[in-house]
């Protein structure tokens, strides 16, 4: 394949693009990032430190909590105060277990600061009154006096915390209240004005936004909410076979892999038809489509429970991954924030955890291998259906990232690229399938890893890079 790069000026990739999502479900919170203080997992302040330590080498940007459906059910103020006094609940969603509390808002604080990133915090408005929402604002953000500033003093943080995204209800078209489009518009701008800003540091509020290609829903909140939100939430998962009966995340055939990765390249459909509506009422971009759940959506691991969504990870998760990043960055002057779902033992996860055990998947490794596109200027990207290749060209400084995922089964594919005036090679590395379904476990944990690319070549004005079938390569030159 030939490509000749343009040097016109692309928008910025925000870095939101990488972000992440944690939600009281399974094991993501409890057992996967929360351990506790007395745990013999080794942990600050009860959060795991090799999970914490596998985030920070992403650069995870932001965190989005504690849902999901879980959201629109968590009533915050049992998740304050002493642990052995907090309140516990049914987690009705998510296999029906009992939810201790023991992991709130203070801890989900220690989080977001142990990680260096941004904190995303979902509202309640399923269950939830707007009184309940506003409080909670309050009780992150407020740093004078207050009946909640004051109440978070009490339980032993002076300071507010950084609170820079808040989602007003998820997916309240379904799980967070089976509302329809018009009345849940009117129930945003309600609740969202209670959302108040009581330090220096505005909140980004993110409104509900559709499911998959429920346009209508998009064209009702752009019409009636748009000037009220700074980003509009949209859901798409990958998946195969039915919703009832899921196909499997190792063990597939052929027809699966293929299957799995139309249904992924779908996100540039819906993001275009999106975007397109919300370009009607808002040309400058403002709003931005805020895809805080994407992913694969794969059969749970026989034996464990189907409420607690646990399943493996491979490379053809791998290529969903750069698939969809390249898709996104595409788009990267409408979609201000994505999160994958979700960060630990939970779908399409970056790392899977057994006691003490950690494994990074291979989605993990994309992006490792994709972090250098954060905050990077955007030159171009391809990802034709057509085509088992797709690709994204960023520049940062002087440096210009290449990434290519090569998601042919069995071909190798050589992409040439023109007019790039790279001066030399600084780096060259990548992940590779040797079968479709190859994955880590906790007895092979580097199945697929991270290795030097070796053919990789400047010729005159040409970057030539051969990619294996299967494999995700990314490529650094000084230009
Ligand atoms: O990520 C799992 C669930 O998928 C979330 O709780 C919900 O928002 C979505 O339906």
């Amino acid at each position: 394949m030939k490509v000749t790069v343009i040097n016109k000026k692309g928008p910025k990739i925000s870095k939101y693009i990488y972000g992440h999502f944690a939600e009281h479900l399974g094991r993501c919170i409890y057992g996967g990032i929360y351990v506790g203080e007395d745990s013999e997992i080794p942990n600050v302040n009860g959060m795991r430190q090799d999970v914490v330590e596998a985030l920070k080498n992403i650069k995870i940007p932001v965190l989005r909590w504690p849902g999901g459906c879980f959201a629109d059910e968590y009533h915050w103020k049992d998740g304050i105060g002493p642990k052995e006094t907090r309140n516990k609940m049914v987690n009705t969603h998510w296999g029906g277990v009992t939810e201790n509390n023991h992991f709130g808002t203070h801890e989900f604080f220690e989080l977001i600061k142990q990680l260096e990133c941004d904190a995303y915090v979902n509202g309640n408005v399923g269950s939830g009154t707007v009184q309940e929402m506003q409080e909670w604002v309050e009780y992150i953000t407020m740093a004078g006096e207050s009946p909640m500033a004051n109440q978070r003093r009490e339980n032993g943080q002076d300071e507010p915390w950084k609170m820079k995204f808040f989602g007003v209800g998820n997916e309240s078209w379904g799980c967070g209240g089976n509302m329809r489009a018009e009345y849940y518009a009117d129930e945003y701008r309600r609740y969202q004005t209670y959302v108040r800003q009581y330090g220096e540091q505005p909140i980004y509020k993110i409104a509900c936004g559709p499911t998959v290609d429920d346009y209508y829903w998009t064209e009702v909140l752009m019409k009636n909410a748009g000037r009220f939100m700074d980003g509009l939430s949209l859901h798409h998962y990958a998946m195969t076979g039915a919703w009832e009966d899921k196909g499997p995340a190792t063990g597939f055939e052929e027809k699966e892999w293929w299957s799995l990765i139309k249904h992924a390249q779908y996100m540039d459909e819906l993001i275009t038809r999106h975007s397109a509506i919300m370009d009607q009422y808002d040309p400058e971009k403002r709003v931005g489509l805020i895809v805080d759940e994407w992913g694969t959506w794969l059969a749970v691991e026989p034996g464990t429970n189907p409420g607690f969504l646990y399943q493996q990870n491979s490379i053809r998760d791998a290529m969903v991954a750069a698939i969809t990043f390249n898709i996104f960055h595409k788009h990267a002057e409408r979609v201000h924030m994505a999160n994958i779902a979700q960060t630990v033992n939970v779908l399409q996860s970056m790392v899977l955890t057994e006691g003490a055990e950690m494994v990074k998947t291979p989605t993990y490794h994309v992006f490792d291998l994709y972090k250098e596109h954060h905050e990077a200027e955007f030159v171009e990207s391809f990802g034709d259906e057509s085509e088992t290749i797709t690709y994204t060209i960023s520049k940062k400084d002087q440096v210009m990232t290449i990434s290519i995922c090569n998601f042919s089964l069995t071909e190798n594919e050589t992409i040439s690229i023109d007019n790039i005036n790279a001066k030399s090679i600084l780096s060259a590395k990548g992940i590779k399938g040797e079968k479709m379904d190859d994955y880590n476990d906790f007895s092979h944990p580097e199945t697929v890893t991270i290795q030097d690319v070796e053919e990789v070549q400047i010729f005159d004005q040409t970057l030539e890079v051969k990619v294996a079938p299967m494999s995700v390569v990314t490529v650094q030159v000084a230009i």
